[in-house]
């Protein structure tokens, strides 16, 4: 299993008036090829629970495995973690700063030690699967789109070939359609075979993308498991502060009137599809 967490706490500055526990004793783990959301409140603990992920944090009480590395061993390969986890923090665009976005895809490469020839092949393959054209590579990313921006973060991280990629927050700030196109890109990313874990504060994201959930509340899980299986706890999600997707909860209102629409559904197509067939049990019974 790549990532394998155990009875992990974090308090930030403990013994403090501003004493904070983050996560409270979380286990979980993730598979090879899953597409994994994280979601919860503000404040929840899931900027500082992914931060496990690849040793930026360790050593706090618990246990966390990457690939069966033990992140709380000093002796720890850490060099080894993040290539395997790749990390795309919140607004990553932010943290651009060569001259060329070609540059910017190459530093993590080229801090691996690779030769030239890998480094260029890199980037060329990380610039295609974030869907930047070619003739992108020699401009300066500060005369780009946020979006554009956000993509060039992303692929820096990907020129690193991690197996495990972990994007907090991902759409944040982009506008409907960039929130879209940002998405559809992180499928097509898992679908080349990188098994993805994003944070997010939308349900119906996550809904639409995700094989699994875990849903944070006060640095705890509140709920894990597949979204149907997630958002069947629809009021008691409202009061962790979070609202399962609009079809999700159309489906409930009409199952609550006595339509046959089964446990589960809650993708628009399917709702629609549940629907329609309803509608024609209803001519067949009128008929
Ligand atoms: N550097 C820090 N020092 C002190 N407390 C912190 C620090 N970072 C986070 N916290 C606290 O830890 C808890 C969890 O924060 P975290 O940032 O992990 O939550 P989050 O779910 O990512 O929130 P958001 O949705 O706002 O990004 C919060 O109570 C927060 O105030
Ligand atoms: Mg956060």
């Amino acid at each position: 299993m790549p990532i394998t967490i155990k009875n992990l706490t974090h308090v930030y500055m403990p013994d403090s008036p501003f004493e904070a526990k983050a996560l409270k004793d979380i286990s979980l783990s993730i598979n090879d090829g899953e597409f994994i959301g994280i979601i919860g409140h503000t404040g929840s603990g899931k900027s500082t629970l992914i931060s496990y992920f690849n040793g930026l944090e360790r050593g706090k009480p618990g246990t966390v495995l990457v690939n069966g590395i033990d992140l709380g061993d000093k002796d720890a390969d850490l060099i080894a973690v993040r290539r395997t986890v790749g990390l795309v923090f919140q607004y990553p665009e932010y943290q651009l700063f060569e001259e060329t976005v070609a540059k910017d895809i190459a530093f993590g490469p080229t801090n691996l030690g690779l030769d030239a020839d890998e480094i260029e092949k890199r980037v060329v393959k990380a610039m295609h699967m974030v869907g930047l054209d070619a003739d992108k590579a020699k401009k300066s990313p500060f005369d780009m789109s946020g979006g554009q921006k956000r993509r060039v973060a992303i692929a820096g991280v990907l020129a690193m070939e991690p197996q495990i990629l972990v994007l907090d927050e991902p759409a944040a700030g982009l506008d409907p359609a960039g929130r879209q196109e940002m998405l559809e890109l992180i499928s097509d990313i898992h679908k080349s075979g990188v098994t993805i874990v994003m944070v997010s504060h939308s349900m119906d994201d996550v809904g639409r993308y995700c094989d699994r959930l875990f849903v944070l509340s006060h640095g705890e899980i509140a709920y894990q498991g597949t979204p149907a299986e997630v958002f069947v706890h629809g009021e008691a999600l409202n009061a962790i502060g979070l609202d399962v997707p609009e079809c999700a909860k159309l489906a409930a209102r009409l199952r609550e009137a006595g339509f046959d629409i089964p446990e589960g559904v809650y993708r628009m197509d399917d709702v629609a599809d549940a629907i329609l067939e309803n509608l024609g049990k209803g001519r067949t019974a009128d008929a």
